[in-house]
């Protein structure tokens, strides 16, 4: 079962924007996931010289449950994001997934079958926001799409 609070797994994900790689945008992310099991994955974003390679901290998180084997597990996530500054991500406002974090994460919702809790926060507090991903990402595309005549 699912043992951590919104709070903990929000302050994992606070704790992951301080392992961003982020020297070009200058925006550091952390992101959080809760298994079913109670295990909490983060990631936080890397970039590259060559821009668009940069992954996003879900992507990170996501890529992380997957090498476990566990990308079936995720019930939720927390993301928090800021501008660096002295090294730290700073604000107060809550990030929310990009698109293709979005899309990533419909992967491992529609394999775990239900509905994926998101918590967006920010780096030093404020208010957070919680959502359900098929409210963030309503009529998206999945694998039963694929499997449809
Ligand atoms: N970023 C994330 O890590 N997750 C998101 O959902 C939005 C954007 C990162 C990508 C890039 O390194 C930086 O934030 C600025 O876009």
């Amino acid at each position: 079962m699912t043992n951590a609070t919104p709070l903990a797994l929000i302050q994992a994900a606070r704790d992951a924007t301080g392992f961003a790689h982020a020297p070009y945008s200058g925006f550091g992310v952390g992101a959080a996931l809760l298994l079913a099991d109670g295990q909490i994955i983060t990631g936080s974003n890397l970039e590259n010289a060559s821009y668009g390679m940069t992954l996003c901290a879900e992507a990170a998180a996501l890529a992380a449950a997957n090498n476990i084997g566990k990308l079936a597990e995720v019930r939720e996530i927390a993301v928090v994001g800021g501008r660096i500054s002295a090294g730290i991500a700073r604000g107060t406002a809550p990030v929310r997934p990009c698109g293709r974090c979005r899309q990533m994460l419909k992967e491992a919702s529609d394999l775990a079958g239900h509905d994926i809790v998101v918590h967006c926060a920010a780096p030093e507090g404020g208010a957070t926001e919680r959502y359900t991903l098929s409210t963030l990402l309503p009529y998206g595309f999945g694998p039963a799409d694929l499997a449809r005549d």
